[in-house]
Parts: C-alpha cells; sequence; structure tokens
C-alpha cells in the first residue's frame, strides 16, 4: 500500500483509471460540420484515460464530425432540422434527445444552428460553447475576417456558458492570439483553430472535475490544482506562443 508521503499526486482526486474527473462522465457533444473540436476533445479524454460515454448529435447529414464519430464507435444521432417543421419542433426533439441521454454537459462545438429560449430553459447551466473570437468582440460568423478589417492586434477563442443572447454567457476560458501583418483569414483562422483544440478540453475536463463555480455570473476556479499534471491545470487564459513573432 502506497503511504501518503510518496502517493502519486494524482491519488488526491482518488479513483482508479480515471481519477480526473472522479467518476464516468456523460458528454453530449453537438457539431455541424468538420468536427475537429470534437475530435480534439475525444483525443484529449483518451490520452488521459477518461472513462466518457459520448452521445455525439448533429443537424447536417454531411458532417464529417459526425462520420469520424460513427467510425470511432461513439453513439451518433443525426436530427436533420430540414426534416422538421418549425424550429420549435427541431428544438423540441433535440432537447428531448438530450434529456434521454441525461448528460453531465452539453458541448456546442461548432453547432451552426441558433436554439430558442425554450431550448435553453432546459439546459440551464450545463451547456457550453466554443466560439472563434475573444468575446464580446465579434459574436456571429466571419470573425476572422472582421478582426482582419478591424485591424485588431489581438484575436481568439472563448468558451462560454451557453444562454439565449447568442454568443453571449458568463466566459469559462479564453485563448488569445497575435494578429500578424501578413494575416490572411485562412492563417489567422488557423493560429486561432489550433488554440481552440487546446482550450476546449481544458475547460470541459476542469468543468466536469467540478474545479470551477459561478459566482455572481463569473467561473471562478474554487479548487486547488495543483496536484494535476500541468498540462491539465486550468488556465482561465491561453496565450498562443506566437504571439509575440511579430512585434509591430
Ligand atoms: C470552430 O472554429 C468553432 O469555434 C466555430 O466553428 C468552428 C467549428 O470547427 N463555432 C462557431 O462559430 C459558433 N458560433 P470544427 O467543426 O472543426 O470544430
Amino acid at each position: 500500500m502506497t503511504s501518503p508521503s510518496n502517493a502519486h499526486p494524482s491519488s488526491h482526486y482518488a479513483g482508479a483509471k480515471n481519477w480526473l474527473l472522479g467518476h464516468r462522465k456523460r458528454l453530449a457533444v453537438l457539431v455541424s460540420g468538420r468536427g475537429s473540436n470534437l475530435q480534439a476533445l475525444y483525443q484529449s479524454a483518451s490520452a488521459h484515460g477518461f472513462a466518457i460515454d459520448w452521445l455525439i448529435v448533429s443537424n447536417q447529414k454531411e458532417s464529417y464530425g459526425l462520420a469520424w464519430a460513427l467510425e470511432h464507435g461513439l453513439s451518433t444521432q443525426l436530427l436533420n432540422h430540414r426534416d422538421f417543421d418549425s424550429r420549435e419542433a427541431f428544438d423540441q426533439a433535440l432537447a428531448d434527445q438530450l434529456k434521454a441521454f441525461e448528460p453531465d454537459l452539453v458541448v456546442l462545438a461548432g453547432f451552426m444552428r441558433v436554439l430558442s429560449p425554450a431550448f435553453f430553459a432546459r439546459f440551464q447551466g450545463l451547456m457550453i460553447n466554443i466560439h472563434p473570437s475573444l468575446l464580446p468582440s465579434y459574436p456571429g460568423l466571419q470573425t476572422h475576417r472582421r478582426a482582419l478589417q478591424d485591424g485588431v492586434a489581438f484575436h481568439g477563442a472563448t468558451v462560454h456558458s451557453v444562454t439565449p443572447e447568442l454568443d453571449h454567457g458568463p466566459i469559462v476560458a479564453q485563448a488569445v492570439v497575435g494578429v500578424h501583418a501578413e494575416d490572411d483569414e485562412y492563417v489567422l483562422s488557423a493560429r486561432v483553430l489550433e488554440m481552440e483544440h487546446r482550450l476546449l478540453p481544458m475547460a470541459t475536463w476542469a468543468l466536469l472535475r467540478g474545479d470551477l463555480q459561478l459566482q455572481k455570473g463569473r467561473w471562478l476556479l474554487t479548487r486547488s490544482q495543483s496536484n494535476l499534471p500541468q498540462e491539465l491545470q486550468f488556465s482561465q487564459c491561453l496565450v498562443h506562443p506566437l504571439l509575440n513573432a511579430n512585434p509591430i
């Protein structure tokens, strides 16, 4: 038996293989397209041996993320919004699917569909979204193009709790990248995406561990993470290493 003095630091979180999350978790991930953030989440869970029951839902039959999830043996559900008579009917079906799964957390990872207030009422506090800008700047679409047009020096990505207001809600974590003189939309979006793939797993696991609490509308870290491996320690702000590559 290991004595407390020489125990592996992870024993602080007790449990066998999935000590970092406490016990098996149920994660619903909603995707519409490519699904690279879903893949980053899955790869991070696999790398750390997290025990997760996945449900991947897409509103797009052609979604590569959906195909990828199927290939990897994850539970998937296609709910094509075109098959429904109204936004409310689609939202109702989606909410019913998710409720039946009883997720610990719902992650919108490139889910390009506006959901109705009635939907949010059913998942209040249980749902996060990743958005490719430093919110509250650039909610909506074409965030990289708009950032370049405005000549901003910093851009990035945000993980936030989902509320009825589009791309608003308490910020869980942000990643900052520098905007360089020679950037075009493609280069800038690739730099932001690289950070999204680190930001989303970090924020998701911190929430699932219960290390964050919402206090007066702000997510605050309320538990020491000093015993976690460094790559899993939650940081409210990640900074891209190239931030200072081309100072003007
Ligand atoms: C990501 O950049 C994500 O931040 C963005 O869609 C992309 C999905 O990529 N989400 C939004 O714009 C939501 N407002 P992925 O399918 O490869 O993860």
